[in-house]
């Protein structure tokens, strides 16, 4: 079905065109003056521009032409404000019918895009053999809920992890294992397999491992080498090398799959950069015979810059003098990849914004040298840091990178511990109260995170985020599981749904037109990618609600047919409560 502003567009546009101005400037939105107006339209200020004639007047001559039959159903008032802009306000019946058949849709009034993208959405890239730290969480978070609000909107989504699985670090690890256990039959460069199936590091292992060997590498020159060498051998597909890293991958995937999962997080595709390696070649090759790689310095590189270029772009650098490729080679080398074996008609990347320039060099790369070419979308979606009270990347008290397990352990006891502050979930089995704090304390991280626009910078305040007042994830759980226990008790004294009536008053008028909005806010927060436009309004709609059923109180209405209505609005309202908050990947229990 059409959204509202949809319809009401429709209208202002034919009245437009009606006396020979262009239909886009019919187009109606929510007014910011509610005090004024339900909606407005502002198209006869630029339409005097272009047409050289006075705004109020091209606003008169469109509110004449208003089809008369429709002026009548739908509109309570037309009039002309300031300068030009037409404010309207709709009859009562006619948004109340609105809201009814938005909430009998299955959609809840929210339209499919016409025609659906397949979209890549690259949103993980945690490493091998590293703990996830905080850094990763921004991207799993807001990748997450742009891949739900994708899928919703009719798109199909491949979500990739893009994990780090093919730089040095691997061959410092190799060398590090071979370091300690020498006896392992995969630096037995004789042996032809099979290797043994059990990995011979666990996951603990490797992630002690790494930063033992990543500083000695820093201090010891021929550590280093060692592990140069190793990474190279490893990439031109050393067998005991490759089944040894296959280990290493595998313990990984294993222990990001449990953390990603305690975030709700998930993707398709759990690739590595190593996927795309066997593109490095072939994709060089291309470039190179046609003249877009160029020999530098011993080096391989592709100049991106433009003609009218303000800041200097420096070329992309696909391959070092010692022929080892690079992050830049392996991320243009997975457009390669993706274009050959997925087929999108856009990628998008949810990476942080200190990695601005190499997407830049990455995507100018895949449209010089044809990988991707035009309209194949690539969006780099940079997104800020979380920082600590200082204003400085957060990190643990001892001043290292806080573990994304410790944030989450963090969080989780920081929401038992808010749940007992304010009563809630006290007299309920450990497991159900644990399972509700999990809950709560995921929807305090998701919430506080997604609030912000993403490019901007946060302050991460755990003592904030998880109140159970204000602008946070704990209040819009609060919220959403109190109606459901309302309408729980409206069910069991036998009141059933019925047709939604004209608003009985303010309140009640106020919370239709917020839900009308629903399909604009889907739709503006897709085409900007930006799920703050979700949060904001789903956090807007609970201050609504909540207005409406304090002053309405559904249990003790006495007349039947308003007592009906009153539910099937509150139903309605909570659906989208509940839909907004799965896009933005936060579950609501069933009760707290
Ligand atoms: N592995 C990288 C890191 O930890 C992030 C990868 C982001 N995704 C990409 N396609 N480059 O910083």
């Amino acid at each position: 079905m059409k959204a509202l502003t949809e319809k009401l567009s429709e209208y202002f546009a034919e009245a437009f065109v009606a006396n020979g101005y262009e239909r886009r400037y019919g187009e109606v939105v929510v007014s910011n003056r509610p005090d004024l107006a339900d909606f407005q339209c502002n198209g006869a200020l630029p339409a005097a521009s272009e047409y050289k004639k006075n705004p109020r007047q091209i606003a008169l001559e469109v509110i004449d032409a208003l089809d008369e039959e429709i002026r009548a159903g739908i509109f309570a008032e037309v009039g002309i404000a300031g300068p030009g802009f037409i404010n309207i306000r709709l009859q009562d019946d006619y948004l109340a019918g609105h809201v009814e058949q938005m909430a009998a849709d299955e959609r809840l009034g929210v339209p499919l895009i016409a025609e659906p993208q397949r979209v890549v959405l690259d949103y993980g890239g945690a490493n091998v053999a590293k703990p996830m730290h905080v850094g990763h969480l921004r991207a799993g978070i807001i990748g997450q809920s742009l891949n739900n609000l994708f899928q919703f909107r009719g798109d199909e989504v491949i979500g990739d992890i893009h994990m780090g699985d093919w730089g040095l670090q691997m061959g410092m690890l190799i060398v590090e294992v071979e370091r300690r256990q020498p006896d392992l039959i995969y630096f037995d460069a004789g042996f032809e397999g099979p290797y043994p199936e059990e990995s011979p590091v666990t996951m603990d292992d490797l992630q002690e491992m790494y930063p033992a060997v990543s500083a000695r590498a820093k201090e010891d020159p021929e550590t280093m080498e060692a592990a140069r060498e190793a990474t190279q051998a490893l990439q031109a597909g050393r067998p005991g090398y490759r089944a040894l890293w296959q280990h290493f991958v595998d313990v990984s995937i294993a222990a990001l799959k449990r953390d990603y999962g305690e975030l709700n997080i998930d993707f398709d595709l759990w690739y590595g950069e190593s996927h795309a390696y066997p593109y490095v070649e072939p994709m060089i090759e291309a470039l190179k015979a046609e003249g877009h790689a160029l020999e530098s310095e011993g080096a391989l590189i592709m100049p991106v810059d433009r003609p009218h270029d303000t800041t200097e772009i420096p070329p992309l650098m696909l391959l070092k003098s010692d022929g080892a490729a690079l992050y830049g080679t392996t991320d243009l080398a997975t457009i390669y990849m993706r274009m050959e074996e997925l087929e999108p008609d856009m990628m998008l990347y949810v990476v942080d914004a200190r990695q601005s320039l190499h997407f830049e060099q990455v995507f100018r790369a895949a449209r010089r040298g044809g990988i991707a070419p035009e309209p194949i979308g690539l969006e780099h979606l940079a997104f800020g840091t979380m920082n600590d009270a200082h204003g400085k990347p957060f990190k643990t008290r001892e001043g290292g990178v806080m573990r994304l397990r410790d944030l989450i352990e963090m969080v989780r006891e920081k929401a038992l511990s808010r749940l007992q502050e304010v009563d809630a979930a006290q007299e309920y089995e450990r497991e159900e109260r644990e399972e509700i704090a999990r809950l709560v304390g995921l929807a305090a991280l998701k919430f506080a995170d997604l609030v912000n626009h993403r490019a901007k910078d946060y302050v991460f305040d755990l003592e904030r985020f998880s109140s159970f007042e204000g602008r946070t994830g704990p209040y819009l759980l609060y919220a959403a599981v109190r109606t459901k226990s309302i309408l729980r008790r409206a069910e069991e004294q036998g009141v059933e749904s019925g047709e939604i009536l004209a608003p009985a008053g303010q309140e009640e008028r106020e919370l239709m037109l917020k839900l009308t909005e629903l399909p604009d806010v889907i739709a503006h927060a897709y085409e900007t990618r930006a799920p703050n436009h979700l949060a904001d309004f789903v956090y807007n709609l609970a201050i609504v609600f909540n207005r409406f059923y304090r002053e309405y109180h559904i249990l003790s209405e006495e007349d039947p047919a308003r007592q009906s209505s009153w539910l099937a609005l509150s139903q309605y309202a909570l659906a989208q409560i509940e839909l907004v908050l799965s896009l933005l990947g936060i579950e609501v229990p069933e009760r707290m």
